[in-house]
């Protein structure tokens, strides 16, 4: 049976380089995993106050979140930090205070940008708020995917063979985090 993978990319736009990035991953993933992208987007934003009778959509995704395997953050960033629609995911996410859904879950991250780092700020800032949360975070490889604007062609598929095999051995190596973590 296929671990179960939740996908959540940090960006709203349409066209984004990060989801194109997450729907390339999703199809080069080997068949163990069984990867689902995740609308963050209509979570509404994290208030202590409504932690008694929590809004619905906060609720399952708590619950979705709780029954994977195994967790792939595909993000940008944003003034060299993690946009705020995906910290507001990870927050909604750890609340209740000591009933965090995230806790123990394997996890991976790829950060992706027109520009020539990669995003590297939001990949680490994404690490520090991961760790916190006790989630088991693949260290290496690591992907920092720059110069995302060259990578696709109109249709979202790769355009480089190169970019198409750094991506797959990467979906390899976090079967293999995701397998391990889950005690095979
Ligand atoms: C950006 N962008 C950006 N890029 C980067 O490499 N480092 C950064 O700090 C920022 N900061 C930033 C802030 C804001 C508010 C926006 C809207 C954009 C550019 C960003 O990488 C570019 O817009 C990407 O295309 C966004 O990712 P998606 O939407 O294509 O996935």
């Amino acid at each position: 049976m296929a671990y179960k993978i939740a996908v959540y990319v940090g960006s709203l736009r349409q066209a984004s380089f990060s989801r194109k990035t997450a729907k390339a991953l999703i199809t080069l993933a080997p068949d163990s995993l069984q990867l689902e992208l995740m609308d963050i987007s209509r979570l509404s934003f994290y208030n202590e106050d409504l932690d008694e009778s929590p809004p619905e959509e906060w609720v399952l995704f708590r619950k979705h979140l709780k029954d994977c395997d195994g967790l792939l953050f595909v993000t940008p960033e944003y003034n060299r930090t993690i946009p705020g629609v995906l910290k507001n995911a990870l927050d909604v996410g750890s609340r209740p205070y000591g009933e965090s859904s995230w806790d123990g879950k394997p996890a991976a991250v790829v950060s992706v940008s027109p520009s020539a780092i990669g995003a590297f700020g939001a990949n680490h800032h994404l690490r520090q708020a991961l760790a916190y949360l006790n989630i088991p975070t693949m260290a290496q490889p690591e992907a920092y995917i720059g110069h995302a604007n060259e990578l696709f062609a109109d249709d979202g598929s790769l355009i480089k063979e190169s970019t198409e095999k750094f991506l797959r051995d990467f979906m390899d190596a976090f079967a293999n985090w995701v397998a391990r973590l889950n005690g095979q």
